[in-house]
């Protein structure tokens, strides 16, 4: 927001006026079964909550100053639960790509997805396609998407093409240091994320995003994620705007 005072600025009442909000935010949206389960429901039902509240989730983002959103929809672990709840998922993505496209393109997001697309089925591929392709002209939020990610895959990948490119003549390995391997990622476009959220409980990053979350501030709270709301999310980049973040360095 060029020569804008941020929007998280003096919005906490008595609270001390944040200094600036996360620019990028990552979520792992966990607790879609237990959600669920507590209603006594399968769970894909909790999955299906889970997809209404990405809405209302990327919808906020503009009004917290949060220009990169990224979420993580599927891991490269999933496939082991049931194959009815992969299948149920991975026809979950499709119908959400379908249904979200047009207003997500109007709402200025632009989509991208992180991950492994290989395994992927034809039809959800092209629809990832058809998404990032409408959007790819949009300049307000940037949503990503992780589905089939996995941090170590991504970064076993990224070690592969980097390798391709030392040993086809392209890359000098004396040239290689820590800005080379984050151009390979699936990440390459985007800033590191500044605040990682993981809901339902666990304290755990589960293969998110770890080369990029060396310096990112977490916050693990107990909401399951189709309990997530907007109000809980702006509390949370609040939070965020007020806390000493000196990656490594001494307070001066
Ligand atoms: C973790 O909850 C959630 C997932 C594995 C899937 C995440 C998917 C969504 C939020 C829905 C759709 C997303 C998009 C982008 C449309 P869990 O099943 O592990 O919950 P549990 O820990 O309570 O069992």
């Amino acid at each position: 927001m060029p020569g804008d005072v941020h929007p998280l600025e003096g919005a906490a009442g008595t609270e001390p006026a944040a200094r600036s909000g996360p620019r990028h935010v990552a979520i792992i949206m966990d607790g879609n079964g237990r959600w669920a389960q507590a209603r006594g429901r399968p769970r894909l039902f909790g999955h299906h909550a889970g997809a209404r509240r990405v809405r209302e989730i990327v919808e906020c983002c503009p009004g917290l100053g949060v220009k990169y959103l990224t979420i993580f929809a599927f891991s490269t672990e999933n496939w082991k639960r049931t194959q009815t709840e992969v299948a149920g998922l991975m026809s979950l993505f499709r119908r959400y790509i379908s249904k979200e496209m047009n207003a997500l393109a109007e709402r200025n997001v632009r989509v991208r997805f992180i991950g492994d697309r290989v395994r992927l089925d034809e039809k959800l591929k092209a629809l990832m396609d058809k998404l990032e392709r409408k959007t790819e002209g949009n300049d307000g939020t940037q949503l990503t998407i992780a589905l089939n990610y996995g941090g170590r895959d991504e970064v076993a990948r990224a070690t592969k093409r980097l390798a391709r490119d030392v040993a086809e003549g392209r890359l000098n390995p004396e040239d290689v240091d820590q800005e080379t391997l984050p151009r390979y990622l699936d990440t390459h476009v985007l800033p590191d994320p500044d605040l990682v959220i993981r809901t339902s409980g666990e304290a755990r990053i589960s293969n998110f995003l770890l080369w990029q979350s060396a310096y990112a501030e977490y916050e693990f709270i107990d909401t399951l994620w189709p309990d997530f709301t907007s109000e809980e999310m702006a509390r949370l980049c609040n939070s965020f705007g007020r806390r000493d973040r000196r990656f490594g360095a001494i307070k001066t």
